[in-house]
């Protein structure tokens, strides 16, 4: 029998709570594969009130979904495969992205566990990239089937952020960028699961191949402005012991940095992906 789990959407076009379910690395099987079902479907999750949860206790339930993998440059939280983003040490990913597709295959899952959160502020915010794709005009879709651009972790980090701690930030981003990494993808990539076309995109987009910086430019806010569109986002309020998890593959998101030097702390495990395939094959 179909295990049905208690799943309230959030939004209209993305997001959706999972009520009633203590994750652990011993979910049953039926239990793991409703959870599964639902990510692809809402493309990212909440689940509330995980305070059990220790750092090995968000591995073990990580790996479920696959094989961990470290950042490649930001050393993990001592012994473990944890990307701990603490906003006294320039923690604050505040611009829009998909995790670390400046790797050739980047991570298929993220799963992010609210440790501090401050009484306001600090929200994040994750928007469709299937969607996005599935509503651009039909000539635009042509375009975008067959652009393919640099991902760099040598983003200009700066121009988008507004920082309490500049100090901080600079530390983590000289940790974040010490080794120069590059890939090349499709702007459009055919999800390996759901068979659906979602954008690649982001803050790790350097340029577009065939395409000068201006014209770059114009094409990533072009694509970018679909992507990011209110109505094409779910914004998430944290407690702490939430957990949200995202398919990487399907999904931006942006960490609002709107509580000045209050504290906040959130730990995030990646499991390995895949190399995008195009609508080309
Ligand atoms: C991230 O980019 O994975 C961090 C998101 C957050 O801090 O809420």
């Amino acid at each position: 029998d179909q295990v049905s789990l208690d799943i309230v959407p959030v939004a209209g076009r993305i997001g959706a709570e999972v009520r009633g379910l203590r994750l652990s690395g011993q979910l049953a099987p039926d239990t793991f594969q409703a959870l599964q079902q639902a990510l692809y479907r809402h493309k990212v999750l909440f689940v509330r009130g995980q305070q059990h949860l220790d750092d090995a206790g968000q591995e073990a339930f990580a790996r479920l979904w696959g094989e961990l993998v470290e950042h490649p440059t930001v050393p993990s939280k001592d012994g473990t495969w944890l990307l701990e983003l603490d906003s006294r040490h320039g923690g604050r990913a505040n611009s829009w992205h998909t995790d670390v597709t400046f790797e050739v295959d980047y991570p298929q899952v993220s799963i992010l566990r609210a440790v501090v959160i401050p009484p306001y502020g600090g929200d994040t915010v994750w928007a469709n990239t299937a969607l996005a794709y599935d509503e651009l005009p039909a000539s635009l879709k042509t375009l975008a089937d067959q652009l393919w651009a640099v991902h760099s972790n040598h983003y200009d980090y700066a121009a988008t952020r507004i920082e309490p701690d500049a100090h901080g930030a600079r530390k983590y981003q000289e940790v974040f960028t010490r080794r120069l990494i590059e890939a090349e993808h499709p702007l459009v990539r055919v999800h390996p699961v759901t068979g659906e076309r979602t954008l690649v995109s982001g803050h790790f987009i350097q340029r577009f191949i065939g395409y000068n910086t201006q014209d770059s430019d114009l094409l990533f806010q072009l694509f970018q402005n679909h992507i990011t569109r209110l109505e094409n986002t779910v914004r998430w309020r944290w407690q702490v012991g939430d957990v949200a998890l995202w398919d990487n593959r399907a999904t931006q998101h942006y960490a609002t940095n709107d509580y000045g030097d209050q504290h906040r702390v959130v730990r995030r495990v990646t499991v390995a992906g895949d190399v995008p395939v195009s609508v080309d094959g």
